[in-house]
């Protein structure tokens, strides 16, 4: 793989060509990357924008950077659940034992491979980044570094980070690839606890949240929208792949763990005989299933998003405000996190109008054309940047890219280019209603309704 690559397409370009074997079946087989489809197991892709270019604007300046960034590929989590390291290597003995009665002799049974299969999920190895991971964080580090390089003109650095040790861990490979071995030096961590303790500093979402956690809010819904969702996509695939076994009918956890396998073995070895089990309108649905998940968790079908959201925005508002006082100097700000804190920041800042807690996403069909693709948005190695510029007008405009492409803001008017530039002026875009709320009550909002501890230690984001 060729490091020395400047633009941030190369690298979503190297990272993207890994072998997408997808079935012969499907005529859009070209054009189809199958890796950039599975929900937030997907792996790091431009998402598809309006196209607007994400060079710094003519004639203004970069003065504030703000990063959102969540961890790299990884290894499944710990645990004995469906998506779980203890699950998956159950599987995997399953299938190799013979378990799963494959019938080799089926002409074109896709499931051959299974006899030279080499399992590369080991339980010992839960929840940590895999070395594809680890190289995202580095290269994105670098790419950082080298665009916003201006605004690098500071001793040392706070680094936020959500205290576990896959988001730590990126958030020094990260800063290694801003730094090199001038790392330690220049950087200063901050842990925040993935528990209460962290109230509104939090970059773990709803873990901080008591109220949140302790009522189930959302548990029920959620789990009843993915159940109907799941008897839909996942029973034409079991009747589809049933003939290959002897004697045996897939159940959907069968199904669930086949797509399970294909995504980490993507983010563990970048390949996978697995995916090559399902048609690309397969793997769209089982996208689509992840899109329910978040949105419903924390995303624009929850009403309890802009909470989540809220308090993040607040802090960002806070700093973005502080470019007007002279006495502030800070530039560059970072913070490490995880898909569901990033999917939540984005519904608060309004990025899904087209869901609503009284307009959610359908549990009964997969209508394609809808904002909260969690691929776009939450891929490993996933990122909301917050850009401030000032510009010839002599006024501040904030720009917000996702995984480095410029998001098309809408709400609140044009930039200095009197166009849809993605830029916002700065108090039209902080006043905008579709986030004022956040902007300047985050915080409250977040401590009021999660009953939380207003916190001792203080963060900018
Ligand atoms: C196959 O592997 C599974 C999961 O590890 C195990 O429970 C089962 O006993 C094994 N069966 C055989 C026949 O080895
Ligand atoms: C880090 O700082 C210490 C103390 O100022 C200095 O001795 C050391 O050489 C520095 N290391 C690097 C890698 O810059
Ligand atoms: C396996 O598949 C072959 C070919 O389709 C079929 O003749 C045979 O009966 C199957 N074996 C079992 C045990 O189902
Ligand atoms: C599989 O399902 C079909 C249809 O429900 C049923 O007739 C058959 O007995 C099942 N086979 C096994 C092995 O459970
Ligand atoms: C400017 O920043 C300083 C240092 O952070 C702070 O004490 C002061 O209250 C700020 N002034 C305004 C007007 O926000
Ligand atoms: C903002 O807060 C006000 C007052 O609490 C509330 O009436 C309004 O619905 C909120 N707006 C949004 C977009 O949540
Ligand atoms: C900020 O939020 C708190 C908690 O929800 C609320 O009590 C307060 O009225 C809000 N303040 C404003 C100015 O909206
Ligand atoms: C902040 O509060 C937590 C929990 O109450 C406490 O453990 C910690 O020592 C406090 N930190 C500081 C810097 O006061």
């Amino acid at each position: 793989m060729r490091l020395y690559s400047f633009s941030l397409w190369f690298f979503a370009l190297v990272v993207g060509s890994v072998s997408a074997r997808v079935s012969d079946s499907e005529t859009f087989k070209n054009t189809f990357n199958l890796q950039e489809h599975l929900g937030s197991l997907s792996i790091y892709h431009e998402p598809y924008f309006a196209g607007l270019s994400s060079k710094f604007p003519e004639s203004c300046e970069i003065r504030q950077l703000h990063i959102l960034q969540r961890h790299g590929s990884r290894n499944p989590t710990a645990g004995d659940s469906i998506t779980n390291a203890g699950y998956l290597a159950q599987v995997q003995d399953q299938l190799i034992n013979g378990t799963f009665p494959i019938n080799y002799t089926v002409p074109g049974n896709p499931f051959q491979f299974i006899k030279s299969w080499v399992p590369v999920i080991n339980p010992s190895n839960a929840d940590k980044l895999s070395s594809s991971g680890r190289l995202e964080l580095f290269e994105m580090g670098r790419e950082i570094f080298s665009r916003y390089n201006k605004l690098f003109d500071s001793d040392v650095y706070e680094i936020n980070t959500a205290a576990q040790d896959r988001v730590v861990e990126s958030a020094t490979w990260y800063t290694y690839g801003m730094f090199g071995e001038e790392m330690a030096n220049k950087t200063k961590y901050i842990y925040l606890a993935e528990d209460e303790t962290a109230g509104a500093n939090t970059l773990s979402g709803h873990k901080a949240c008591n109220v949140y956690n302790e009522k189930k809010i959302n548990q029920k819904k959620t789990k009843h929208v993915l159940s109907e969702w799941e008897e839909i996509f996942l029973s034409p695939i079991k009747t589809r792949l049933n003939p290959y076994f002897s004697d045996y009918n897939l159940t959907n956890d069968d199904v669930r763990s086949f797509f399970y396998l294909c995504a980490f073995e993507v983010a563990l070895k970048d390949e996978s005989d697995f995916c090559s089990l399902f048609t690309p309108s397969e793997v769209i649905n089982f996208e689509y299933d992840y899109d329910l998940k978040f949105s419903f968790h924390t995303g624009p079908a929850s009403e309890w998003s802009s909470i989540m959201g809220g308090a993040y925005i607040h802090n960002l508002a806070e700093s973005l405000r502080s470019i007007s006082n002279e006495t502030n100097h800070q530039k560059t700000f970072f913070a490490f996190t995880h898909d569901t804190h990033i999917f939540a920041v984005e519904t608060a800042l309004g990025f899904f109008p087209d869901i609503t807690h009284e307009n959610p996403l359908p549990a009964t069909f997969n209508p394609y054309t809808y904002s909260a693709k969690t691929s776009s948005f939450v891929p490993f190695a996933g990122n909301l940047i917050t850009e401030l510029f000032q510009c010839q007008d002599q006024k501040y405009y904030v720009r917000h890219l996702v995984n480095q492409q410029v998001f098309p803001l809408t709400d609140c008017g044009y930039g200095p280019s009197h166009s849809s530039d993605g830029m916002c002026e700065l108090s039209a875009y902080l006043n905008s209603p579709v986030r004022v709320n956040s902007t300047n009550n985050g915080t409250n909002i977040f401590n009021a309704a999660c009953e939380a501890q207003p916190t001792n230690v203080t963060v900018h984001y």
